[in-house]
């Protein structure tokens, strides 16, 4: 089912994407070599809590942390726990609160010091891809638009777009209808109009797309080892266009 959000629930979403944001810049302003990812994850729930807010994925399948915290061939899921970051590491984080009962959930890839070109380049592709997608969010447009829009930044780099992961609605709870794939579909998907909510979040690989999930039950990295990105904001479509809510 596909619910359009009123514009006093969308305000409430506007407040939890704002926590989202604010986390992930402080968050940022923390990364650096040789900090613990639990510190990392302990600045993040308290900031949400501080919020009056709470960390949508804390619990939510047992998931036992307030951010995602995936390094290197690490797509999404990583757990944060004793490991320390190191220099040159690709570190996606991805944040989720809810506040008042709507949700906001959003990730960034950061690179720790510097890394080879050919890194920088696909984080920033990434972005661009994320861009993309939330410009295809308005009224009119289909699911299908957004995909398209970012499977065609990935494709003329042939960088690996990873599948079985995808966006998704986001409102009452993180993960809603409709799924937002990072690839074009064979249907294009409900038709987008106002107050409809999604979660754009291209995945993108250096190699192969391939990934599988570590014993831990959660972490997904790809098959090849190459080094991922990942990039999502939780977005309003609008009358005026797309809303994000979760940037500052
Ligand atoms: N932000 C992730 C998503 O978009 C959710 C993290 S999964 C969790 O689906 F289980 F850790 F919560
Ligand atoms: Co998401």
């Amino acid at each position: 089912m596909i619910t359009r959000r009123s514009a006093a629930e969308i305000a409430t979403m506007r407040r939890a994407g704002r926590i989202v944001a604010e986390v992930l810049g402080l968050i940022e302003e923390e990364l650096r070599p040789g900090v613990s990812t639990s510190h990392l994850d302990r600045i993040a729930e308290e900031h949400i809590r501080r919020a009056g807010g709470t960390p949508s994925f804390k619990g939510y399948y047992g998931y036992p942390s307030s951010l995602c915290i995936s390094i290197d061939r690490e797509v999404v899921h990583g757990i944060p726990g004793d490991r320390t970051i190191a220099d040159g590491q690709v570190v996606s984080i991805d944040a989720g609160a809810i506040i008042d009962g709507y949700h906001g959930d959003a990730a960034r890839t950061f690179i720790v010091g510097d890394a080879p070109l050919e890194v920088r380049e696909l984080v920033a592709t990434t972005r661009r891809a994320l861009e993309a997608g939330i410009a295809a969010a308005i009224p009119g447009n289909r699911i299908w638009d957004i995909s398209a829009a970012v499977e065609d930044v990935a494709l003329p780099r042939g960088y690996g777009v990873v599948r079985p992961y995808v966006g998704h609605g986001i409102g009452t709870a993180m993960h809603e209808d409709p799924q937002v794939p990072n690839y074009r579909t064979k249907t294009k998907g409900i038709e987008l109009a106002p107050g409809i909510c999604l979660a754009i979040e291209p995945m993108f690989t250096l190699g192969n797309a391939d990934v599988e999930t570590l014993a831990d039950g959660w972490t997904v990295v790809t098959r090849d080892g190459s080094v991922a990105a990942h990039f999502e904001d939780s977005v309003a479509v609008t009358d005026d266009g797309p809303e994000v809510l979760t940037r500052l």
